[in-house]
């Protein structure tokens, strides 16, 4: 009886142990917290605070959002063992937005309304983030676009910053490239799909960059981000004799621009946008993707702890290097956490009403420098990212046609 009675309340210590444990590690396997109450200023120091990730992880666009959440995910873990923010862990909330307006928009109004989010990285488009982004301005929960570079995301409202470099200071590098690469380059042919806010700002830059290099814009095609049959188009381009194209479009309608090109005949140079800024669009143009030039808001070789950190977790799980779209989701976390870490302590954080939580969490994120992945970066007073180091890279594609990497022009 005695016997029995010592054995179960050993076994109660024990779940208790285990229950504190589990409740104060900063684990970013710790599932079981609930975020405090909305207005409540009772422990939200306790549990992990809750930062909203939405982004696509369905529909097309998920060949964007899909390299998202695997550099949200390495954030959580890396800064989680860092010990999140003095102490107290992260827990990241992710809701698929899929790829259109409306998923965003209750993506949003579920991390915003139950979740509670302290703030939120995402949408995945542009075209997504105007449908968004003003749902967590009138509800003034801070909005970090990892991916948005259209021109305007910023000045959506106050709570709507970027770590996505935008395409005014991003694309002109992939023309600079094509000239260097081939300076005989004279007739520009432009692509753009005309049913994406990203895609008709990109095209806009492009086109401003041919002119303001003496090339001849030869013609402009337009197309949808739903179209997979390009050959009216690319005919079109082709009676034109371009010796450069580029497009401007996401992954799976790019990628299959790219292979009609190629399958018409086209011989010159390609460059691809933004929107195509991605592995995921090598089974799609296969052995066409060869050659076809795309610039870069991140480098893996960006010298500093933080990448070699980022960047060694990203090759450990997918042994590949790590892309964009991973590297700007990554450091939209760390933006974040840096600055809840910084408000905190200033003021705790579990003295303040979730309300006033975002608030100031918003004023310190655009107050502060921080050294990410991409470089030192920092905000102008609207949320645009000021980031210094931009890149090209170069698909190189394997003689089967089947693999082929990113490979970045000195
Ligand atoms: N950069 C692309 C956009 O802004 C993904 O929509």
């Amino acid at each position: 009886m005695f016997k029995r009675r010592f054995i179960s309340q050993i076994l109660v210590s024990l779940f208790t142990f285990a229950l504190v444990v589990a409740c104060t590690q900063p684990n970013p396997s710790n599932s079981s917290v609930t975020p405090s109450s909305e207005g409540s200023t009772t422990s939200r120091n306790a549990v992990a605070i809750p930062i909203g990730v939405a982004v696509a992880q369905t529909s097309n666009v998920s060949l964007l959002g899909q390299e998202q959440v695997i550099g949200a995910k390495i954030a959580e873990q890396v800064f989680n063992q860092k010990g999140g923010v003095n102490g107290t862990p992260i827990k990241l909330i992710f809701q698929d937005t899929a790829g259109d307006e409306q998923g965003a928009i209750n993506a949003f109004n579920t991390l915003i309304s139950q979740s509670k989010v302290v703030g939120i990285v995402g949408p995945t488009l542009s075209q997504q983030a105007f449908g968004a982004d003003p749902v967590a301005e009138r509800a003034k929960v801070p909005v970090l676009a990892p991916s948005n570079t259209a021109k305007g995301i910023p000045q959506i409202g106050d709570y709507i910053a970027r770590v996505s470099a935008p395409v005014a200071v991003v694309a002109p590098n992939a023309i600079e490239a094509a000239l260097k690469t081939n300076p005989q380059i004279k007739n520009v042919a432009v692509f753009f799909a005309q049913n994406d806010a990203f895609s008709k700002s990109e095209t806009g830059t492009f086109q401003k960059t041919v002119q303001d290099k003496a090339l001849n814009l030869v013609t402009v095609q337009k197309f949808q981000t739903t179209d997979t049959d390009f050959q009216t188009q690319v005919t079109n381009a082709m009676n034109l004799k371009p010796d450069l194209i580029i497009i401007s479009g996401l992954a799976a309608d790019g990628g299959n621009l790219v292979k009609q090109l190629r399958d018409l005949g086209y011989k010159g140079l390609i460059i691809g946008g933004n929107g195509l800024n991605t592995s995921n669009i090598l089974p799609v143009c296969k052995q066409a993707c060869d050659g076809v030039l795309i610039a870069q808001a991140y480098s893996p070789e960006h010298p500093g702890d933080l990448n070699k950190t980022f960047r060694d977790v990203y090759k450990t799980q997918n042994k590949k290097e790590p892309p964009q779209f991973s590297a700007q989701a990554f450091t939209g976390i760390q933006v974040f956490v840096e600055a809840l870490t910084a408000l905190d302590n200033k003021t705790k954080l579990n003295t303040l009403s979730l309300e006033q939580l975002r608030t100031e969490l918003n004023k310190q994120i655009l107050s502060a420098k921080y050294d990410t992945p991409l470089g030192q970066i920092s905000f102008d007073s609207e949320g645009e990212i000021q980031q210094s180091q931009f890149y090209v890279a170069q698909i190189k594609m394997d003689a089967d046609g089947q693999n082929g990497r990113f490979e970045f022009l000195k």
